[in-house]
């Protein structure tokens, strides 16, 4: 049964303040089924600093080099393997590692360790050749051709085949080499291309659609097809969201993504699974919030999350975000920041400026601050030939130190002054957190949120921009998936989810009740499941929940509405639930002006020990912005978020729990201005020892400290 506007008004309705209990069983609907994976306790030993190694491609005879100069340069992993299958398995079924195996050798000698990829984003020619069939087709019909990468659809019966096979065989070949300490599921999955549209993931999706909706009649109901006449008679009716004269249902769109991001996942764990067959070392993906693939199941078929990030350094901001929203994704297990660039990125005809002196050392040192456990270049030496000739990497392709290479060596001394202060220590967790979630994104892909001048029109930069106010703010922020637990978190901000589903909806009550602040942000609730308009309240469950009624879901944007709140009257845009309190809540900011003169768009109840805050309109520019800052500013006071560093912006904290309990600072100035953090008194510099008598520490440009704050 899941929890029904009614239902959860009889609930929450009956003596606010006093604490709701939980009915047991009573939302099954949609979650996400627990990962079955078991994860040990991890405990960090060391930092690790790493590159991508691809030895395939250059003589033998430089592998010896290569190693006494990774050695001397005190970087101690090496991803191998992630495009090799043809070098592997030149033809079908003749398939030799000992080339790898040899190399592993060499490096576990030299006490370098060795993440291991399976290599199955770029299938060998003998794979598609004669065989469009076997290739990913876009949403346009364009058939994709052998000589990139992700060229192959994973969802053709033959490429699985030969996937699994190459997985297996490196698995069974390299899985018990002493210098594997992890695998990586392919590379970068879903990374250039989208939804699938072959003739083999057109099959799957019938499939899959049987198995979300059981029977066409309850796929028609949900979807409403009788609009358009669109009705169904059987699944295979269902299209794929191919051309059309206009558009196609906001339900079959959005399920099209889901259904691609969701079968991907699959994939991904049936290379776990053969992994597992041979091999028992820790298993990981290198991700990025842009992928195409659900990002939050992707990780029940991962041990530890890493992440890849290519940010100038004016695009600090972005690494700060992936580093918060990868710590989050498997609690308790360090994250990889798998690959960035030692200078600067680029292909064929495009390239990124070099990074400025010390902005390197300042990127990993973040990662190592927000919990990262290895920092990693993509790539060791630049490549010869390919695509990717102006990309920077640690040696150039004559063999001689790349632009980067001086600050690679800045990382390596900071990773080895760290280790001793970082080992079998752990990042403290945020009290306050953004939630991100696969659906949202879905849903706003199919449906763009509207186009306004100084707003993000992606979901993640949506996500990312509260991420960023709460940052300058001085707190120490987390990122929290849809169906993450709400433990140890004060204070959650759920921006732009357009479906709160009662699973979701339970968590936030028990939440609440318990103490805890929800802030609701603008078009959370302005659709129901299967991206269909609610029509038991405006805003869905979010009106029982925030104790109003919707009066309109009416766009703001370029009109004159204006809103007031704690003394400030700013512009509003975007869709705005324009709401009418009900008894138990408070109307906090009002619209002064417009179409929705009078209605509120920030309101206030109590719950149990907490409260829920929904602001239902987007307060917008900057004194828009400004008036979002104190929101965030008074609620998570209200609600006791303790990690807030008065730091100035640009200047990132991390606290750590160290292997001695004590409390430990990482601070690092990212903007590369300088900056200055306050200091609690009996401070001292970690490294050192030695008190720090300031109040205000500075930093100067891209400066590091380790900092064992006074208690
Ligand atoms: C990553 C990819 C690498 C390389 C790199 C260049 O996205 O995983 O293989 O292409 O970009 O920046």
């Amino acid at each position: 049964m899941t929890l029904t506007r009614r239902r959860l008004v009889q609930i929450t309705g009956a003596g606010l303040g006093s604490s709701y209990v939980l009915a047991s069983g009573l939302a099954q609907g949609n979650t996400l089924k627990n990962t079955s994976i078991q994860r040990d306790a991890y405990t960090k030993r060391k930092l690790y600093h790493g590159v991508a190694y691809y030895p395939e491609l250059w003589p033998e005879d430089d592998i010896e080099g290569d190693i006494a100069e990774m050695k001397k340069l005190g970087i101690n992993v090496a991803r191998m393997g992630e495009f090799a299958w043809s070098s592997m398995e030149p033809e079908e079924g003749k398939i030799s590692l000992d080339f790898f195996r040899g190399v592993m050798d060499r490096l576990h000698e030299a006490g370098i360790e060795v993440v291991f990829c399976t290599p199955t984003a770029t299938p060998p020619v003998w794979l598609t050749h004669g065989h469009p069939e076997r290739c990913f087709v876009d949403a346009d019909g364009n058939v994709m051709s052998h000589g990139a990468r992700q060229h192959a659809s994973y969802e053709h019966p033959a490429v699985q085949k030969a996937c699994i096979r190459i997985v297996k065989a490196c698995a069974k070949a390299l899985g018990d080499h002493p210098a594997l300490i992890a695998w990586q599921l392919d590379n970068e999955m879903k990374a250039h291309v989208a939804e699938d549209f072959s003739d083999a993931a057109v099959a799957s999706w019938h499939r899959w659609l049987k198995q979300r909706y059981g029977s066409i009649d309850a796929l028609n109901r949900a979807w409403g097809t009788h609009i358009w006449s669109q009705y169904y008679q059987r699944f295979e009716q269902v299209p794929a969201p191919k051309k059309t004269p206009f558009l196609h249902n906001a339900s079959l769109s959005t399920a099209y993504r889901e259904f691609n991001r969701e079968r991907i996942v699959d994939f991904m764990k049936s290379q776990r699974e053969a992994i597992r067959a041979y091999a028992p070392q820790p298993i990981t993906h290198n991700d990025n919030p842009a992928f195409n693939l659900n990002h939050e199941k992707s990780m029940e078929a991962l041990d530890f999350a890493s992440y890849d990030a290519y940010p100038t350094d004016k695009q600090w901001g972005a690494l700060i975000f992936r580093s918060d929203f990868y710590r989050g994704a498997i609690p308790g297990r360090p994250f990889w920041l798998m690959e960035t660039s030692s200078s600067h990125n680029g292909w064929l005809g495009n390239h990124q400026p070099p990074h400025p002196s010390d902005f390197l050392v300042a990127e990993a040192a973040s990662v190592y601050a927000l919990g990262g456990e290895a920092f990693c270049y993509w790539l060791w030496r630049q490549q010869r030939t390919g695509a990717e000739l102006p990309h920077s990497a640690v040696m150039s392709a004559w063999n001689a130190p790349g632009i980067g290479y001086r600050e690679v060596q800045k990382v390596s001394a900071l990773r080895e002054e760290w280790t001793p202060l970082l080992a079998g220590s752990d990042a403290i967790e945020a009290d306050i957190a953004v939630t991100y979630s696969d659906r949202a994104r879905a849903m706003i892909e199919t449906e763009g949120l509207d186009r306004r001048e100084g707003f993000p029109r992606r979901y993640r930069d949506v996500v990312a921009m509260w991420h960023d106010q709460i940052r300058s703010l001085g707190y120490h922020r987390g990122v929290r998936f849809e169906h993450a637990k709400l433990d140890g978190l004060r204070m959650l901000v759920t921006p732009a989810m357009p479906y709160v589903s009662s699973e979701f909806a339970e968590r936030i009550i028990d939440f609440v009740n318990k103490g805890g602040t929800w802030l609701c942000g603008p078009v959370t609730g302005t659709r129901a499941e299967d991206h269909t308009v609610p029509t038991d309240a405006g805003l869905g469950l979010v009106d029982a929940l925030a104790g109003v009624r919707t009066k309109f879901v009416v766009p703001l944007t370029n009109t004159d509405a204006e809103g007031e709140v704690f003394g400030m009257r700013v512009p509003l845009s975007g869709w705005a639930g324009a709401t009418e309190v009900e008894g138990q809540a408070d109307s906090k900011g009002k619209i002064l002006t417009g179409v929705a003169k009078g209605l509120s768009f920030l309101t206030e109840r109590r719950l149990g020990k907490g409260r829920i805050v929904l602001l239902s309109a987007q307060p917008h520019g900057d004194e828009g912005k400004a008036l979002v800052n104190k929101i965030i500013e008074h609620y998570a006071t209200q609600a006791n978020v303790r990690h807030r560093f008065e730091v100035s912006d640009g200047t990132v904290v991390g606290p750590h729990r160290d292997a001695n309990n004590k409390t430990l600072w990482l601070a690092v100035n990212m903007n590369g201005e300088g900056g200055r953090l306050r200091l609690p008194a009996r401070s001292r510099d970690a490294l050192t020892g030695e008190p720090i008598q300031k109040v205000w520490l500075t930093l100067s440009r891209y400066e590091r400290r380790a900092i064992y704050p006074g208690e």
